[in-house]
């Protein structure tokens, strides 16, 4: 299906939110989201990416109806979120940045007291709570209490309780923060799957570029309350920088032809270095054939091919010109 066709789950226009400064009157208020346009699309996983401090939560959580926007519109799941949030609630799950079990509690009796608050019977929410443990791996922890569960675990309960109600949109802010890596790139299959298998569209945000880039197929990037970048990793990747590939050629003809057909190519002007030469292009993984059989016509031949791929904190770097580790 077009993207077109599909249906837009959210859809926010200058949706912005300032926080009052307490204290000294000096203090200037806080303009934590300054106005932000998002479109998701249903089945799309979507990551909002960006530093500490960024706006993602605060974003988050107007999405979600904890927050009310100081301005703009934001149509969730069809629902007006300001004139609506009633309607809003019933069509999204939220899973917090700090989750929400509690540690003495057993897995089983959170799971079923949170499908009673969504008004479903102690049975109706056994059976959704077993159907959904099993889609993430959980089928044991039923009678653990949350406290004696690992960090992964209980991760994926929080994640079972923000699905219990099957809401066609989940928020998910920051779901693998804390988590091993080991346990962060199994986290990223179970979010897939509820995607794939049950349909589910995911909005999550994450400070880290190689889960946005893993795991997303669009992302939106935020610096400072506004959205400064958008698209798919790829997509965002190659707008940026392109792809760099390194010939080394075996003498200086060979180097010459190598320049030439580089020019030709490239998108900038290619670097030589001795017998090593750099070309820019715009995606190497089309690029690199191209010319490597455009050498075979002349019989010449590369001694050494190198390709380098420009990663979500290039963007970040060309974007905003720091580094999103900073
Ligand atoms: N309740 C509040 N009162 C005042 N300022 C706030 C409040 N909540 C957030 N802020 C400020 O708004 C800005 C954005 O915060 P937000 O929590 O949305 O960032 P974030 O991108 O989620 O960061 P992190 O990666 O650290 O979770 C920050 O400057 C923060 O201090
Ligand atoms: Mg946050």
């Amino acid at each position: 299906m077009e993207r077109s066709e599909k249906q837009n789950l959210i859809r926010t226009r200058g949706l912005k939110r300032t926080f009052k400064a307490r204290g000294r009157a000096r203090e200037k208020d806080v303009e934590a989201v300054k106005g932000v346009d998002l479109d998701v699309f249903q089945g799309e996983i979507v990551g909002f990416l960006g530093p500490n401090g960024a706006g993602k939560s605060t974003t988050l959580k107007m999405l979600c109806t904890l927050l009310e926007p100081s301005g703009g519109t934001a149509t969730i799941v069809g629902a007006d979120l300001r004139k609506n949030p009633d309607e809003v609630k019933r069509h999204i799950g939220y899973i917090s940045q700090n989750g929400s079990t509690s540690s003495a509690a057993r897995a089983g009796d959170e799971l079923i007291w949170h499908g009673e608050l969504h008004g479903m019977s102690r049975a109706q929410a056994r059976e959704k709570s077993r159907n959904l443990l099993k889609a993430l791996d959980l089928e044991d922890v039923w009678e653990q209490t949350c406290g004696t569960l690992s960090g992964g675990q209980r991760r994926r309960l929080d994640i079972v309780m923000g699905l219990i109600h099957e809401p066609a949109l989940v928020f998910m802010d920051e779901p693998t923060t804390g988590l091993d890596p080991q346990a962060r790139t199994n986290l990223w299959g179970h979010i897939r799957r509820l995607r794939d298998e049950l349909g589910t569209t995911v909005f999550l945000t994450t400070h880290y570029m190689d889960e946005a880039d893993a795991l997303c197929d669009r992302v939106f990037i935020i610096d400072h309350g506004e959205i400064v970048g958008e698209g798919s990793p790829k997509e965002l990747k190659r707008a940026i920088s392109g792809d760099t590939i390194r010939l080394t050629m075996r003498n200086g003809a060979d180097t010459r032809a190598a320049v030439e057909l580089g020019s030709s190519l490239g998108t900038a002007t290619p670097v030589q270095l001795g017998n090593v030469v750099t070309i820019q292009v715009p995606e190497g993984a089309s690029a690199l054939p191209e010319i490597i059989s455009a050498l075979n016509k002349k019989n010449i031949e590369a001694i050494g091919i190198e390709m380098a791929q420009p990663t979500l904190n290039d963007v970040f770097l060309g974007l905003t010109g720091r580094s999103l580790r900073d």
